[in-house]
């Protein structure tokens, strides 16, 4: 695993949203894998404001979201749906009908799963994944414990995760419980994968990352084994490092 350091947030966003805009001039048919939560919001102005003074166009690319809420309808403001048309989507010209996010509001939840897995087979894999990371070094909603070679399926959110990411609902009670999220397998199949570290919260899980073993008690710990990793990470998260 490679590591850039930057200097603070700003630049850790500046730094990812400069390469993927790079990827996405150079390969115009990009299929690159997107992350929510609060990390990546600094990458996707950024790509936004570049849209709009050079015009980089994703006219062509294909984008896969990680994960959704289970039960949360496209046009709930808390839906990765909602967000990544409000963070991204609306502001660039990708083809909406070329924008994947596993729905969280179909009856049948493990078919969604397999259709979806079978979605990203079926474009030929992810090419670039963009990655955030949980305290307790979850990547995509994988909580500790989770096979590595698992595909897309449906979690049971822990409590640390429901808390995390309680900031966003009006109440703790409204986080849903369970999510779809792609496996770890499925983010392993990416061709290359950026991992974004960001803040001194996170300076315990970057420290595991980098000097402990390969386990399933911790899920990032599965990206040692993939062979283009780029870790971003900012000097908040690096002074966690022993
Ligand atoms: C988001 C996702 C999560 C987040 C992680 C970090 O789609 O899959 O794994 O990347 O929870 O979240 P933030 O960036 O809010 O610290």
């Amino acid at each position: 695993m490679k590591i850039i350091e930057a200097k603070d947030y700003q630049d850790l966003s500046k730094i990812a949203a400069d390469y993927i805009i790079n990827k996405v001039n150079s390969f115009p048919k990009l299929k690159l894998g997107l992350a929510t939560g609060g990390t990546p919001i600094g990458i996707y102005k950024n790509l936004i404001a570049d849209h709009q003074k050079n015009g980089t166009s994703y006219r062509e690319i294909t984008t896969f979201n990680l994960d959704e809420y289970v039960g949360l309808a496209g046009h709930n403001q808390n839906s990765y749906r909602y967000y990544m048309n409000h963070h991204l989507f609306d502001h660039i010209d990708i083809q909406k009908k070329n924008t994947f996010i596993p729905r969280g509001d179909v009856d049948n939840i493990q078919s969604e799963c397999s259709a979806y897995e079978d979605l990203i087979q079926k474009h030929k894999g992810i090419d670039l994944q963009i990655l955030g990371i949980g305290t307790n070094g979850h990547i995509g909603f994988n909580e500790p414990g989770t096979s590595f070679k698992s595909e897309t399926h449906v979690v049971n959110l822990t409590a640390s995760t429901r808390m995390a990411n309680a900031r966003y609902f009006n109440s703790l009670e409204e986080v849903p419980t369970r999510a779809i999220t792609m496996g770890i397998g499925t983010i392993m199949k990416s061709k290359e994968i950026i991992l974004l570290i960001s803040g001194e919260q996170k300076k315990e899980a970057l420290n595991r990352l980098l000097t402990g073993t390969v386990d399933e008690s911790f899920p990032a710990s599965a990206l040692k084994n993939h062979p283009y990793v780029t870790i971003i990470a900012d000097k908040a998260a690096i002074a966690g490092l022993k």
